[in-house]
């Protein structure tokens, strides 16, 4: 399994090729002094803002080792493995990113209060945070089938052919297969996950209870409108005036879950900071 992630881990840059999405990410990035990438995976944007002249901190955080041995083949970058809610960074960042749909790994109304009340933990006075998540009008997931599949070569020259499969779509939970196979292997890898499909009303209304106001919303990388049935929920967001700093929560350690003490929650209950695993396709499902 371990090996199989590390394969598929090595295919990511040849089947997420940069796109639109990461043109719209560098521009922030460029224009912010220090830079966190939440679930940077194998570290293609903030590599690729080093490349490109900026000369602040930029730090890229994720718990997959087989991304981020990828991803530490560049230098220059703060690579770290884990969770934010374990990371502890406490108003250190102008800019928060998470792209490639990383939102859609929280599962829960918890999981992403707990993941923005770290988020906002994590920003300095005046900063912004930024991500994505598919709309649920575009209905995605329609798409996730063999049909849509991409062949693509590796590194190695290895050929390979990645296809989903749907397995379940059940209350805004969409859980899938992907499937890598080559005539180089000896097996098919198979890799499962469950993504979350979250309303632009849903994400708003956790943004406000954990003390952000949004500043940008978009439905496609163009920064065209947000429709019923625009791919995209693109948003950029800040800490709301008026509102405490941290909206007086203390994220609490468990592990690699991490729960937020405050009024709700007073012993610290973990709630969220799932380690899902990622399919190696990420931003190129189909869409
Ligand atoms: C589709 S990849 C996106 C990678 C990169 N941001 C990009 O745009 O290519 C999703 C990433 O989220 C990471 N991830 C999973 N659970 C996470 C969590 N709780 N916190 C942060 N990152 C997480 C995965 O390890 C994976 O690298």
């Amino acid at each position: 399994m371990t090996e199989d992630r590390a394969k598929t881990a090595a295919l990511y840059d040849a089947i997420n090729t940069w796109g639109d999405s990461d043109d719209f990410h560098l521009d922030l990035v460029r224009s912010a002094d220090a830079v966190l990438d939440v679930g940077c995976g194998t570290g293609v944007l903030l590599h690729a803002a080093r490349a490109s002249g900026h000369t602040g901190r930029l730090v890229g955080l994720d718990p997959d080792p087989h991304a981020l041995a990828v991803a530490r083949r560049h230098e220059g970058v703060e690579w770290v493995e884990g969770v934010l809610g374990t990371a502890g960074y406490e108003a250190e960042f102008d800019l928060v990113v998470m792209t490639g749909h990383v939102f859609q790994v929280f599962l829960t109304d918890d999981d992403v209060r707990a993941q923005f009340t770290a988020v906002r933990r994590a920003l300095r006075p005046g900063g912004r945070y930024a991500f994505e998540t598919r709309n649920p009008g575009a209905r995605a997931w329609e798409r996730w089938t063999p049909e849509h599949g991409v062949d693509i070569t590796g590194e190695n020259g290895e050929r390979v052919r990645v296809e989903h499969r749907v397995e379940d779509v059940r209350d805004g939970l969409v859980r899938f297969s992907e499937t890598h196979s080559s005539p180089d292997w000896a097996e098919d890898v198979v890799e499962r996950a469950t993504l979350r499909f979250t309303t632009a009303e849903q994400v708003d209304a956790l943004l406000a209870e954990t003390g952000f106001e949004v500043v940008e919303r978009h439905g496609s990388w163009d920064r065209a409108p947000l429709t019923a049935t625009s791919r995209e929920i693109i948003t950029v967001a800040r800490p709301a005036r008026g509102v405490p700093d941290h909206g007086g929560a203390v994220a609490v350690a468990f592990g690699t879950r991490v729960g937020v003490r405050d009024s709700k929650n007073p012993r610290g209950d973990a709630l969220g900071f799932p380690t899902s695993s990622w399919p190696a396709s990420g931003r190129a499902l189909p869409r």
